[in-house]
């Protein structure tokens, strides 16, 4: 029986110098540090019951890098000498065991380990430690991700940036600043650290999808003036219902019966709308179209009407406003077919006439009229075959018809050298994709969009 006492004695006595279970040490394993800035070192220690009687005359601690031994280790800060490596003071009361301590001006290179070393009624260098990373430029804040965020709702975005040193806090500030009010504090955590943060808040509205916000920190510095910027972007992604519905039709209106024209549904939602209705109104009856984005119609009196679209995503929908599509009256066009036989009658006539008179002088008017009739071939072939040149992947399918539309709708192009007219069609392809997300309106000249 004594011997298996003394056995358990023993053993319990070894396990407890191997443990060192009763000096202990608690503090951060980790502090990053801006270096010329100051350091707080949260600290706690326990001595064993044998020497609390002598915590009473525990007077000073010491912070000695690199290693624990007294061989290798150097003292950086001793508290009861007044000229050391790193000025500092160990605010917490030795006496009640605590050794936090701040550290100031840690020079860039004081990247190691930090032991603690208590002294007075008795010395002892604690085996756990800190490791002081000490860094020329602050890390970046952190900003919550805000996932995708419902129109309409209140956000709260918060940004935390670590404080290594309590007394020089880092400026928090949201760029754009416009965007809401922001509530700022300073919290402590629970390994002693602390923690600055800013949240911002402010009612989610579709102007802010795609929008950037930047959460920036600015550490000011011990000697003056303040360490590089450390800021974090977010990208907000608002969901919203369809707005800004707008129908648009290929031809200016009224139009000719059995005219094709397209109407056009432009609608921006996110997520991007889903699904497009046409509607036809006459009157108080209304009638349900095809649906899609784009509805082609050959126009005649029988489908003339105000026409509008309704598009909808899984968050709403909006209709459009109306456009109107009409007929162009039979009358007019007697009339004009009229007027041009009458033209034409007319200059037949004329010609006759000049005819008789040109027999009269002959060489000096035919001369003059084939300089005109060659000047003018020259201009028309140069221009169209530059413009075919130019255009032949998007235009090579179209027929002449669509060419001459073109030249007029877009004389520039015809007329550009070589050198500009890539840049012409630059811009000719943007206008193209802007304007006709996929709706092929060939009916107004304009050519299928050539890429997807
Ligand atoms: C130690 O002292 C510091 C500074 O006075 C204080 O903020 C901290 O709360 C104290 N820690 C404990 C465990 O009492
Ligand atoms: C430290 O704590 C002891 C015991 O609680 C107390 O007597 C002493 O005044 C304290 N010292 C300081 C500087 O607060
Ligand atoms: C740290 O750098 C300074 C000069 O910047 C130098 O004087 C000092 O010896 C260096 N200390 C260590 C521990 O490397
Ligand atoms: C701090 O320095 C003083 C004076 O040199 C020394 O007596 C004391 O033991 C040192 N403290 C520790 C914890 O080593
Ligand atoms: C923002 O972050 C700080 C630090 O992590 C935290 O204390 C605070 O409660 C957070 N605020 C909100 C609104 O989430
Ligand atoms: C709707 O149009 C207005 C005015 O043109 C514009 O300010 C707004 O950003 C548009 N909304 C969407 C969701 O595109
Ligand atoms: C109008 O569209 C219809 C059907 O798509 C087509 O058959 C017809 O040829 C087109 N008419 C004209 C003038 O382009
Ligand atoms: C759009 O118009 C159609 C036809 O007038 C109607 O049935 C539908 O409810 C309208 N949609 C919205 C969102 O107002
Ligand atoms: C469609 O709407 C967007 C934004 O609401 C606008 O930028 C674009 O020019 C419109 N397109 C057409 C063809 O109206």
């Amino acid at each position: 029986m004594t011997g298996t006492q003394c056995f358990f004695f023993i053993g319990c006595f070894l396990l407890s110098c191997a443990l060192g279970s009763d000096w202990r040490v608690s503090m951060p394993q980790n502090i990053k540090v801006l270096a010329g800035s100051c350091v707080l070192i949260p600290c706690s220690f326990e001595v064993p019951d044998a020497y609390k009687a002598r915590l009473a005359q525990v007077t000073n601690g010491v912070w000695r890098k690199h290693s624990r031994w007294f061989t290798d280790g150097i003292d950086v800060f001793n508290s009861s000498v007044s000229q050391n490596i790193l000025r500092g003071k160990i605010v917490g009361n030795l006496t009640e065991r605590n050794c936090t301590t701040i550290l100031h001006n840690i020079p860039r290179n004081y990247t190691e380990k930090y032991y603690f070393r208590v002294g007075g009624g008795f010395l002892y260098t604690f085996p756990d430690f800190v490791n002081l990373n000490v860094k020329a430029s602050p890390d970046k804040p952190l900003v919550t991700p805000v996932g995708e965020l419902m129109e309409g709702t209140q956000v709260t975005i918060n940004c935390s940036a670590a404080v290594p040193c309590p007394r020089l806090p880092p400026a928090l500030t949201w760029v754009p600043l416009s965007l809401g009010a922001s509530k700022k504090g300073q919290r402590v955590n629970q390994d002693g650290t602390e923690v600055a943060f800013s949240t911002l808040s402010f009612k989610a509205s579709h102007l802010h999808h795609g929008q950037r916000i930047t959460c920036a920190a600015n550490y000011p510095l011990e000697q003056g003036g303040s360490s590089d910027q450390a800021a974090e972007a977010v990208i907000l992604s608002v969901l919203y219902p369809p707005k800004n519905t707008s129908a648009s039709v290929s031809l200016s209106q009224p139009v000719a019966s059995g005219t094709n024209v397209t109407l056009t549904c432009n609608s921006s939602a996110n997520p991007k709308v889903e699904g497009y209705t046409w509607f036809r109104r006459r009157g108080s009856e209304v009638t349900e179209m095809r649906p899609g984005e784009c509805l082609t119609i050959t126009v005649t009196e029988g489908n003339t009407g105000l026409y509008h679209c309704e598009a909808r995503n899984q968050h709403g929908k909006q209709n459009s406003t109306e456009v109107q599509i009409s007929v162009k009256g039979e009358a007019w066009w007697i009339w004009v077919v009229a007027v041009i036989a009458l033209l034409l009658c007319g200059s037949v006539i004329l010609g006759l006439c000049r005819l008789g008179k040109s027999r009269k002088s002959p060489s000096n008017l035919r001369g003059l009229s084939v300089d005109e009739s060659s000047v003018y071939a020259n201009i028309n072939t140069v221009t169209k075959s530059r413009f075919m040149a130019d255009n032949e992947a998007v235009y090579s399918n179209e027929d002449e018809a669509v060419y001459n539309n073109e030249d007029m709708t877009y004389p520039r192009k015809t007329g550009s050298s070589t050198g500009q007219s890539g840049a012409a069609i630059d811009n000719y392809d943007l206008y193209i994709n802007h304007t006709t997300p996929s709706c092929q309106r060939r009916d107004i000249g304009q050519p299928a969009k050539s890429k997807s």
